[in-house]
């Protein structure tokens, strides 16, 4: 399969690295026998037991009624820069990778530029749902390794909570909101290795928001569709074989990863993908049964949450893996 590849076992140049990460969660925390409560008045059965034995989810954050995607993403980023030791003023390019944007326009990204008092760098979103991390990583590093920034906020922020038909036990005890942020910054080593993006939009009816705005109403459905065993499958597929391409675009095999993040949507799909790279579960990092699935968030939260309680050390080689939405997925090896 064709893939957009970041350049991949280049010894010198210009490349990007991570200097921070940051995340963040709303207040509001519903484990599985609360929502199982909530779901039960509307004649909805589900259990904890169900959630758990299928998703490994135990709790999700839901964010507060006024609370935005760019509020979300402003304290993440905030965190990030903090980590990065980074002076807001120096950040040049501010990518958001968001499904669930604060309006249709303009991009959440110029809205968190606003929310951080900075003015005049690039801004703007990433649509790619769940892979919209893996994708907004590797369009920053392609940016900064041209030349075209030289410290870049890359955030994946969602409010999914929103999308949720609460009548489908098979969709709304699976996602939760939260953000995740890096700041990504020219480098004289990497850094950001190797990476790779697909997409294949065959598949954008198995899992969609349907609905748009026209003539001031919303038209179709807007809560979230998925034909979740179809999704299941695909995933556990492409997230085998995009790794090993990007290990063998990096020149290193399975044996290099220190530590595997995929996007957190069930723990049995990333049992499988750690079974199928030969990788103890001990390396693979899981933040599913606190988070559920945030989507574009749910990467860099994962990354956050490791690197913060030290799992994650600098020079550990990490790959992302990414899979949504599109149908799209990809992947990002990097030396943190
Ligand atoms: O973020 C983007 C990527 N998304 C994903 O990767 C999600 C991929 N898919 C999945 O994770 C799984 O397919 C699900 C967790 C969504 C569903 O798990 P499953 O093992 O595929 O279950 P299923 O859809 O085959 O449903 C099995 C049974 C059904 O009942 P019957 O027909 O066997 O009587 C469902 O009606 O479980 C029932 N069910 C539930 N029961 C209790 C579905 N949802 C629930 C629920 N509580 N919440």
């Amino acid at each position: 399969m064709n893939g957009i590849a970041s350049t991949a076992a280049v010894t010198s140049g210009r490349f990007s690295r991570i200097a921070g990460t940051g995340g963040h969660l709303p207040g509001r925390r519903l484990t599985n026998a609360e929502l199982a409560d909530q779901l039960a008045l509307r004649g909805v059965e589900t259990s904890d037991d169900w959630i758990v034995e299928r998703t490994g989810i135990r709790a999700r954050h839901f964010a507060a009624d006024g609370e935005q995607c760019s509020d979300l993403a402003v304290a993440a980023a905030r965190r990030a820069l903090d980590a990065a030791d980074c002076d807001v003023a120096s950040i040049d390019l501010i990518i958001v990778a968001t499904s669930t944007p604060d309006m249709v326009f303009p991009s959440t990204a110029c809205i968190v530029q606003q929310k951080l008092g900075i003015a005049g760098c690039a801004a703007f979103d990433m649509q790619a749902v769940c892979s919209g991390f893996v994708y907004a990583l590797t369009v920053a590093d392609s940016m900064i390794r041209s030349g075209a920034a030289n410290k870049a906020l890359v955030i994946g922020a969602e409010v999914f909570s929103r999308l949720l038909d609460f009548d489908d036990r098979g969709t709304c005890v699976l996602f939760g909101d939260g953000a995740g942020a890096v700041v990504l910054q020219a480098s004289d080593s990497p850094g950001l290795i190797a990476s790779e993006l697909h997409a294949d939009g065959r598949y954008v009816d198995i899992l969609c928001t349907p609905g748009s705005v026209a003539g001031g109403l919303i038209r179709g459905d807007p809560t979230l569709k998925m034909d979740g065993q179809a999704v299941f499958k695909l995933a556990v597929g492409v997230l085998e074989e995009v790794a090993r391409s990007v290990l063998v675009k990096a020149g290193r095999n399975e044996a290099d990863i220190d530590w595997l993040i995929p996007h957190q949507a069930n723990i049995r799909i990333m049992q499988s993908t750690a079974r199928k790279l030969k990788l103890s579960m001990d390396k693979v990092i899981v933040t599913v049964a606190d988070h559920g699935n945030t989507s574009a968030a749910s990467i860099p939260l994962a990354l956050d949450v490791a690197v913060r309680d030290r799992r994650i050390a600098r020079g550990d080689t990490v790959m992302l893996e990414g899979v949504g939405g599109g149908f799209t997925w990809g992947a990002v090896l990097l030396d943190y």
